[in-house]
This record gives structure tokens, C-alpha cells and sequence, in this order.
């Protein structure tokens, strides 16, 4: 019964005039850095002139990589390379990778190179996998039609996301949706409570730990911040597709979290358990920085494509202490099991 009511509201969104005219009344993007923006989770990049930051691979192009579980070897150079994306178990991967994917072409980039070949994507990104393809179009839409950006005009890879679902032709989007669409969601967060977390730095956009040998360690975790690191520096920078990732979160946000499920009622139209209704989005065991992200961006009214609409009552009362709390709890929600709807047809 639920279930059939959320689909009725989706529906009622999706064709509904109200949404395009409260979408004409949104605020408009002021392209300004909004007060209270939650840097952990959009990882500004350091001033110009800064030096990169010491990378785990090795410094030289010609240099072999080599990573666990796996026989093959990528040369940095072609790791960092745009001609292919690396795909270091492409016998997880289900069905054909399409060449928008792999290859990408010119003004639209590879989308398995931000994403990773079975789009469970980095938290600087988006995990794009195992959503239902009429969600991942109508994302790509929203980010063509102007509709979806960042809160933080900063932030250089949405706005390049926007670039692409410009570019890319319908044929195209279609193949990644469904391609990513099948791949299995990913089971590799792990969400930690914990007084402290490790010292971090920013590389490619993302916080790493600093390794020990310089001068990294554990420090006290600040109340209102998620410290989200890869398991690997090195496995992270190569994209290997089996890599976990930890977020550490100060004790007791996870049960805050929960209560915020419950306040707002998000598991009416995300699942009893944040594992997505049809086309409506799963939640559990996603990012935490993403999630938070997209709470925050649909808040400010930077994300406001048709089916934002459903959320925007729930996000304009939210606190940003309540969306960092919900994101470690779906974070911490064990990634669903089962069937993926496959096709573009399966629609509603
Ligand atoms: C330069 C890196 C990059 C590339 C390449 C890239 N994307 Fe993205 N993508 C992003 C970022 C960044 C976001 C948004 C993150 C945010 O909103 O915080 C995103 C978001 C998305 C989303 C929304 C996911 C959701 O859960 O709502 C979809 C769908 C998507 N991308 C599809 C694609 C497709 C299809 C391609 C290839 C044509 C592609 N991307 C290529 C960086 C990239
Ligand atoms: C009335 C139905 C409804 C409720 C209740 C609801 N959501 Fe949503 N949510 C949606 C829809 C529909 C979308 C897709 C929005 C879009 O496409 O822009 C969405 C999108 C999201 C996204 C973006 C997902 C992605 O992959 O980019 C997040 C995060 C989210 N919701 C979190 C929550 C949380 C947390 C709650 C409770 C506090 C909640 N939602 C309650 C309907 C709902």
C-alpha cells in the first residue's frame, strides 16, 4: 500500500505540472559559497600555486602498478591515461561495458573514469551504480536542463558533469544507465563511531589518511564532521573497483541518524531499510559525503530538478547536523541484496 503511494506521488511529480511551476519559484542559484557549507564534504580544492600532494603511486610514467588480487599491471602512465579506464576486475563486471563508459570521446569524458568501472564512484563524485535507469536519465536531464549543480560553484568535477550530460547524446546516457544499472551495489563502506579519525589530506579531491611515515595518526574527530578515507591510498589512486572505504563519525550519530529516518519518514519513499522504490533513489551504504552533499545542495536550492520537489519539504526543515547524522546512518545501512531492474522499459 505504501509502496503504491510513493509510486503515485512520484508519478504525480514526474508529470505534475506544480513541479515545473514551484521549480520556476526556487531560488536561483547566486553561484556564491552559501553560509555553513560543510567543506568536509565538498573538499574545496587548495588555492592555486599549492603544492600536489605526495601521491602513493610510483613517480615515474613507465613504472609498473601492481595491486592485490589481481595478476594484471597498469603502468601509471596508462592508469592516468584518458584513452581507457582502468578495469582491474572485469570479471566482476555484468554485461558489456559501453564505449561512452570505458572510452568516452571528445567533450564527453569516460564515465567510468570519475565513477569507476562498476560505478560505486568516489566520494568526491557519485556512485552511479545499481540505480534504476529512469533515476540515473532523469539526473542526467536535470544536470543538462540547469537544474542540478553544486552549492559550491567551486566544485570543478560537477560542473564538469554538467559539460558532459550537455554533450553526451541520448544513445549514450541510455548505455550508461543501463550498464551501470546492472552492475551489483557495492557492499564497501564501513562507518566507524570513533572519538578520533585519521589526519587527512586532499588528493585528486578526495581526503586520504597521511601515511604514518608522514606524519599522520590518528586526532580527536570534530562533532560536526564525517572523515570519509579510502582503506588503500595507493589501490584508491589505481580505482581499484574492490577497495573499501571507512568513514569515521563522532559517537552517537548513528543513533541520531536513525531518529532522523524516523522524524522525516524517508524509509516511506526510500525503503524500510534505504534500499531505494523504483525509480526513487537507495540510500544505504552510499557515501556519506555525497549523501551529504545532496541533502545540502537540494536545501540551498542548487539541486532542483522535478523530483526534488518531493524532498524539499523534508530538506528545508532539516538541520545541518540532522543531514550529517542521516548520512552516517544510510551509510552504515547494509547495501541491499537481490534484483536490479535492467532496462529503461521497466520504467514504473
Ligand atoms: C570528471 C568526473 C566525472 C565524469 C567523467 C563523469 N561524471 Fe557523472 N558525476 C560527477 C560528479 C562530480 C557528480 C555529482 C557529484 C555531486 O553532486 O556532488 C556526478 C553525478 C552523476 C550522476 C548523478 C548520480 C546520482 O546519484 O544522482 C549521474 C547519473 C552521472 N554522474 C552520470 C555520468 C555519466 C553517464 C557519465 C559519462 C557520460 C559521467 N557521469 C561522467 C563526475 C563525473
Ligand atoms: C516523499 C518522498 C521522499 C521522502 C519522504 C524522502 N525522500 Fe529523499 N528523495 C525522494 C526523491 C523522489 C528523490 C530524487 C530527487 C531528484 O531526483 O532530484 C530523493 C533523493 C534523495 C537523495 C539524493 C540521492 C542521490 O542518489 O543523489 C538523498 C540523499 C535523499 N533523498 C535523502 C533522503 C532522506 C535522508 C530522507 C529523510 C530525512 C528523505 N530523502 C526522504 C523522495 C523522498
Amino acid at each position: 500500500m505504501r509502496r503504491t503511494r510513493v509510486l503515485i506521488a512520484v508519478a504525480l511529480v514526474i508529470f505534475g505540472t506544480s513541479a515545473v511551476i514551484a521549480q520556476q519559484n526556487a531560488p536561483a542559484p547566486t553561484g556564491q559559497i552559501p553560509a555553513g557549507l560543510p567543506e568536509w564534504a565538498y573538499t574545496p580544492a587548495p588555492p592555486a600555486g599549492s603544492p600536489p600532494p605526495p601521491s602513493a603511486l610510483p613517480a615515474d610514467d613507465n613504472a609498473n602498478v601492481l595491486i592485490p588480487g589481481t595478476s594484471k599491471t597498469m603502468t601509471r602512465g596508462a592508469l592516468r591515461g584518458l584513452k581507457e579506464i582502468p578495469d582491474w576486475h572485469s570479471e566482476d563486471r555484468v554485461g558489456t561495458m559501453p564505449a561512452v563508459v570505458r572510452n568516452g570521446r571528445e567533450g564527453v569524458r569516460a564515465c567510468g573514469f570519475c565513477h569507476l568501472a562498476d560505478g560505486s564512484g568516489r566520494p568526491e563524485n557519485a556512485p552511479v551504480s545499481a540505480y534504476h535507469p529512469v533515476y540515473f536519465m532523469q539526473q542526467m536531464e536535470d544536470f543538462k536542463n540547469g537544474l542540478r549543480k553544486s552549492a559550491d560553484p567551486r566544485k570543478a568535477n560537477t560542473n564538469n558533469m554538467i559539460g558532459f550530460a550537455k554533450n553526451a547524446t541520448p544513445e549514450e546516457v541510455r548505455a550508461a544507465a543501463e550498464y551501470f544499472g546492472r552492475q551489483p551495489y557495492p557492499r564497501r563502506m564501513k562507518v566507524v563511531e570513533s572519538k578520533t579519525a585519521p589526519k587527512v589530506r586532499l588528493q585528486g579531491g578526495m581526503h586520504m589518511a597521511v601515511p604514518a611515515a608522514e606524519g599522520g595518526g590518528m586526532e580527536p574527530i570534530r562533532a560536526d564532521e564525517i572523515v570519509e578515507v579510502p582503506e588503500d591510498n595507493l589501490r584508491a589512486e589505481a580505482r581499484d573497483t574492490r577497495m573499501g572505504w571507512i568513514a569515521y563519525v563522532p559517537p552517537g550519530t548513528l543513533n541520531r541518524g536513525k531518529q532522523v529516518v524516523a522524524k522525516y519518514q524517508c524509509a516511506t519513499c526510500h525503503g524500510a531499510n534505504l534500499e531505494g522504490i523504483g525509480p526513487v533513489p537507495a540510500l544505504a551504504g552510499r557515501s556519506p559525503s555525497y549523501t551529504m552533499r545532496q541533502l545540502f545542495d537540494m536545501k540551498e536550492g542548487t539541486r532542483r530538478g522535478p523530483w526534488s520537489e518531493l524532498m524539499k519539504p523534508i530538506v528545508s526543515r532539516m538541520t545541518v547536523q540532522e543531514m550529517m547524522a542521516v548520512s552516517a546512518f544510510a551509510a552504515s545501512t547494509p547495501a541491499p541484496t537481490g534484483a536490479r531492474p535492467t532496462t529503461t522499459s521497466a520504467a514504473r
